[in-house]
């Protein structure tokens, strides 16, 4: 999904330094100082607009959250989000989620969210899925051992195909949700794209898998 460019998206993240770390090289093995307490960290790639990751930190106070992006006017919509939610358990990134070894140290990421990532259906672009094995390799370096990756999508094809990645790599499906809306499942936080789909009536997939 790109999104059109946003007049004074720039300026609206580089006045907002408490939320928008701008060198997250500087910030990497110094999250929870950053934060100011020991809480785990928490981290979604491909956060969009930001009502997941503000949803989640009003939800869990005691778990600091930070919201990546690669897209710049995305993530100023997000903190658009962040500001009016006053959450103090937010930070945002504009980095590109195949780097994040750069930016956190190994096991530094207590825990990770996929939403509605793009498909990416043709096979030449598989590498671009963030579910993909050498996104999983970068994942697998700032998670602890049996850290754990949970993935939303409406897309069924992106979620077969995520299913075996999973799987090839070796990780363990600790939960699997067909109609997640349908199913017992407490406490779901509801993405933008969650919203807009399951508006439309399609099915929401949710699985929780572990390294
Ligand atoms: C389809 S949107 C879903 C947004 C949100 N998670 C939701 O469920 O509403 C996918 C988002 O992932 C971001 N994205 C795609 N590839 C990325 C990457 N390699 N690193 C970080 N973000 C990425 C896009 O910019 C876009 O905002």
């Amino acid at each position: 999904m790109r999104v059109r460019n946003r007049k004074g998206a720039s300026e609206l993240l580089e006045a907002n330094p408490h939320y928008v770390v701008l060198d997250p090289a500087a910030a990497k093995g110094r999250w929870q100082e950053l934060f100011g307490n020991d809480n785990p960290i928490h981290i979604e790639v491909g956060s969009g607009k930001g009502a997941f990751i503000t949803g989640m930190a009003k939800a869990h106070p005691d778990i600091n959250y930070i919201g990546i992006d690669i897209q710049k006017t995305v993530l100023s919509y997000a903190l658009d989000k962040v500001l009016a939610a006053d959450v103090p358990n937010v930070k945002l990134l504009w980095v590109d989620g195949s780097s994040l070894t750069d930016y956190f140290a190994e096991a530094e990421v207590a825990q990770l969210y996929l939403n509605f990532s793009d498909p990416w259906p043709k096979k030449k672009h598989e590498k671009r899925r963030l579910t993909y094995k050498t996104f999983l390799d970068t994942f697998k370096e700032i998670l602890p051992e049996k850290g754990q990756i949970h993935f939303k999508t409406d897309n069924r094809g992106l979620f077969e195909y995520s299913l075996v990645s999973f799987s090839q790599y070796g990780m363990v499906l600790k939960g699997v949700w067909l109609d997640l809306h349908a199913s017992d499942y407490e406490g779901n936080v509801l993405t933008e794209y969650e919203e807009k789909f399951s508006q439309k009536g399609q099915v929401i997939y949710r699985v929780e898998a572990e390294f």
